[in-house]
């Protein structure tokens, strides 16, 4: 192999001449601009810092066709998965943009500006062509088809970039490296033979062993780079994996390994994509590269079968084996032997030997119900930290949301549930009664339908903000419109529990209750739109609950809410 991570400093774009820096930062400012997308920032960042070297900009429509139909560049080398920067036709022309003029790209998280494109074409997107030819499907169950779908702009501006700002970032900066970090790592640690492993998800015992087994048979330390840009929709959040992988990292033995984060955006494109990983890692000074079972699979396409063959990018990888300049450690897939303990690739075990293993699937099952997950498997701390990350249900927050005619016994009933979770305890319990929101959020808002739907909407907002955090929150607004309660149950539900009880005491009975008699002002005519009297309720069709207080309980009630939340799992066996 040509390649050597002593082969030293690789060609970033950062510009260390401190006053072209300075006049570069000042154009920028002066230029019209664009902000860029989530993956268009990371494919700036890999641009810029020389991870998608050669790369020194986004795809001219040259590079584009021919990428796409050859995976290839121009220049004849391999390059499998287009970068390029797609904008829409119409603001591109807002911007006056023209092959020769300049454009300053913006972080969509602070505005900064990142770079400088110099634009050489302006050409439009073959989505057709780039789905059949890179992904090998224009079905969108495929997230790369699904993306160039539905995100891809019509228009695609290639150039070379010049670097302004290095994006910045908050999290886990330490073990944010670029390909110079990480070549000047290798160097300081005196490793010269370094097996590089990708990752999207959580590490278990099997991805510690594969990377062991790979550094004992090549005689090379590993680097650990997982992916914390753009993954599979749906995956694991990148915070939760990087505590695993820092969880895992004591587990190799001292001075074996080290942890990386790469900021990619991933496609998903099996075989092409881990042709595209196995370059990235050789720029990031790497000797070797894993590539395993369904290496960056996009998983089952809309009829329930995968998109690739299990071992179909391990094969185009060694395909290119003799280009690459950088080894390819292919892997089938480890299984666990319970008879002597041991993970084996499964082509290496022998006939009628007993093995075990846990899917994907299945694991999130487990995280989900708090089933047990055997030390086989995984490590207690992994699982700890995933088990952090899944909270069983009654570790979740959940808001039960009174809606109702006033002086309908929804304040009675809510302070009554207050009292009771307060007992049950393990969560803390917010009561966000009407008149306390109408005094301490909703004061300059009246009653009309649209400040009532504002004030309606407050609600949703802090009691979804309350049940992400876990807490119990108790809502009891007059609620009147079934539009706005929809609105609430839709947003609280992304983070929790949600049940809607409907307080329909009928409405001689609230009179009646009423002894502050606000209901007799507004028969009287001296308050306007009273919900009941002048006004509407519109009563829910979709209640968890239905409660009357003149039939039942205040107890009752809460002992009716008490046994949705204990079916649901929110409350109960602590
Ligand atoms: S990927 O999308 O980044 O490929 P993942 O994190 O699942 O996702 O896999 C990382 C690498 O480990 C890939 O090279 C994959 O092929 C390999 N791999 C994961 N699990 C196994 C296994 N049980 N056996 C063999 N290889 C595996
Ligand atoms: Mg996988």
């Amino acid at each position: 192999m040509a390649n050597s991570p002593h082969g030293g400093i690789l060609k970033d774009l950062y510009i260390r001449d401190e006053p072209l820096k300075a006049t570069l930062q000042a154009e920028a400012e002066t230029l019209p601009h664009v902000v860029l997308t989530e993956r268009q920032l990371c494919d700036l960042e890999l641009i810029l810092n020389g991870g998608f070297s050669p790369l020194q900009g986004f795809h001219t429509q040259a590079e584009y066709t021919s990428v796409v139909t050859t995976s290839r560049l121009p220049s004849g080398a391999l390059w499998t998965i287009p970068i390029y920067l797609d904008i829409n036709r119409a603001h591109l022309d807002t911007l006056g943009a023209v092959p020769g003029s300049r454009l300053t790209l913006r972080d969509p998280r602070d505005d900064q500006p990142l770079a400088i494109i110099t634009i050489s074409d302006i050409y439009t997107v073959d989505r057709t062509q780039e789905a059949l030819q890179v992904y090998g499907t224009t079905d969108e169950a495929h997230p790369a088809v699904h993306y160039l779908r539905h995100n891809t702009r019509d228009t695609l501006v290639g150039g070379d970039v010049q670097a302004v700002n290095a994006p910045q970032h908050y999290d886990y900066v330490a073990i944010r490296r670029s390909p110079n970090e990480v070549r000047q790592l290798f160097k300081k640690l005196n490793w010269t033979r370094v097996v590089a492993f990708q990752t999207r998800n959580p590490m278990h015992r099997a991805h510690r062993e594969l990377t062991v087994r790979a550094a004992r048979m090549r005689h090379a330390n590993v680097l650990i780079q997982p992916v914390v840009g753009l993954t599979k929709p749906g995956d694991i959040d990148h915070f939760t994996r990087v505590r695993v992988y820092q969880a895992i990292m004591p587990k190799y033995p001292n001075g074996m390994a080290q942890l990386s984060l790469l900021p990619l955006a991933m496609r998903m494109g099996g075989p092409r994509e881990a042709v595209w990983h196995a370059i990235i890692r050789k720029n990031f000074g790497a000797t070797h590269f894993i590539v395993g079972r369904d290496h960056a699979g996009p998983g089952s396409n809309s009829q329930g079968v995968d998109f690739y063959g299990p071992y179909e990018a391990q094969d185009l990888v060694l395909k290119y084996r003799d280009e690459l300049d950088i080894e390819v450690v292919p892997f089938q897939m480890l299984t666990y032997l319970p008879d002597t303990d041991e993970y084996q690739p499964i082509n290496e075990v022998a006939e009628g030997v007993k093995t075990l293993n846990i899917s994907g699937t299945e694991l999130r099952r487990r995280l989900k119900t708090g089933a047990p997950i055997p030390e086989w498997f995984s490590y207690p701390e992994v699982v700890r930290i995933l088990r952090e990350a899944n909270p069983p249900r009654d570790h979740q927050g959940f808001t039960v949301f009174l809606t109702g005619l006033h002086a309908s016994g929804k304040e009675s009933i809510a302070r009554a549930l207050q009292v009771a979770l307060n007992q049950e305890g393990g969560r803390s319990v917010s009561l966000l009664l009407g008149e306390t929101i109408r005094q301490e959020l909703s004061s300059e808002l009246g009653y009309t339908k649209r400040e009532r739907d504002i004030n309606v909407a407050r609600i949703g907002f802090v009691a979804a903000e309350l049940t992400r955090s876990g807490a119990a929150c108790i809502a009891a607004p007059i609620a009147p419109y079934n539009e706005a309660r929809q609105q609430v149950r839709k947003q609280v539900a992304r983070a929790g529990g949600f049940y809607l009880v409907h307080v329909a005491t009928p409405l001689e009975a609230c009179i009646k209750n009423d002894r502050a008699g606000v209901y007799a002002r507004a028969i009287a005519g001296d308050i306007k739109g009273f919900t009941g009297i002048d006004d509407v309720y519109e009563a829910p069709s979709n209640a968890d609950l239905v409660a009357d207080v003149t039939k039942t309980s205040i107890s009752q009630i809460v002992h009716e809410i008490i046994l949705l939340l204990e079916r649901d799992g929110y409350i109960g066996d602590r």
